[in-house]
């Protein structure tokens, strides 16, 4: 029964400028899964009813946003199934780039009880906080000195993008995340 999923199923997030926040409500909203925003929780105490926590957050300078309150709660929900989706202007077949920023965010010991997917986001530009707009200008600087055969596919993207309002959603990539709910017994 789908009631199940609903009942036993939460999904977190941390997101600074709302894109991991929209892709947790499609998560939840598709799985009828309750939807907490990281920042107003106490993980021990609200998560305590679920079987299964999906963890979402942002990728800012190649570590995923709120993985560090992941990784001090994990003996707490040492019971539950716990998904990670991770979301950021990295396409996602990029596993090389991926798994580093994994190895970035949370010991490889915690990593092989997690399930890990991404989503892409590119940034809202007008939007940023100046800090934020100071980082990426700054990394901009050095690709553009960088020659340019050296350049990534990633970097190349970034140089793209940069500057631009496109905070682009893709709902569709959401699919093989809840698919493992639906397929999966609880
Ligand atoms: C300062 C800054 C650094 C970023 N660093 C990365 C990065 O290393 N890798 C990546 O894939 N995306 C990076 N991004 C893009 C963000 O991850 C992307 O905008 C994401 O949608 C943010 O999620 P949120 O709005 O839920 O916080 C960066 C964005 C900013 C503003």
């Amino acid at each position: 029964m789908k009631k199940s999923v609903s009942t036993k199923t939460a999904v977190v997030y941390m997101s600074k400028y709302g894109a991991s926040e929209k892709y947790g409500k499609i998560i939840a909203k598709k799985l009828s899964a309750h939807l907490y925003d990281l920042n107003n929780i106490t993980v021990n105490e609200t998560l305590r009813p679920y079987s299964s926590i999906i963890w979402g957050g942002g990728i800012y300078a190649g570590k995923i946003n709120g993985l560090d309150v992941l990784k001090k709660n994990i003996h707490a929900l040492s019971d539950k199934r716990i998904i990670v989706f991770s979301v950021g202007n990295t396409p996602a077949d990029r596993d090389d780039i991926l798994e580093k920023v994994r190895d970035k965010s949370i010991p490889r010991s915690v990593q092989v009880r997690l399930q890990f997917y991404h989503f892409v986001a590119k940034s809202n530009f007008s939007c940023l906080k100046l800090s934020d707009r100071m980082v990426l200008a700054a990394r901009r600087i050095m690709l553009l000195i960088k020659p340019d055969g050296l350049l990534t596919d990633g970097e190349r993207l970034f140089l793209v993008n940069y500057g631009k309002d496109i905070q682009v959603i893709d709902e569709e990539a959401t699919e093989p995340l809840t698919k493992s709910f639906s397929e999966r017994k609880e």
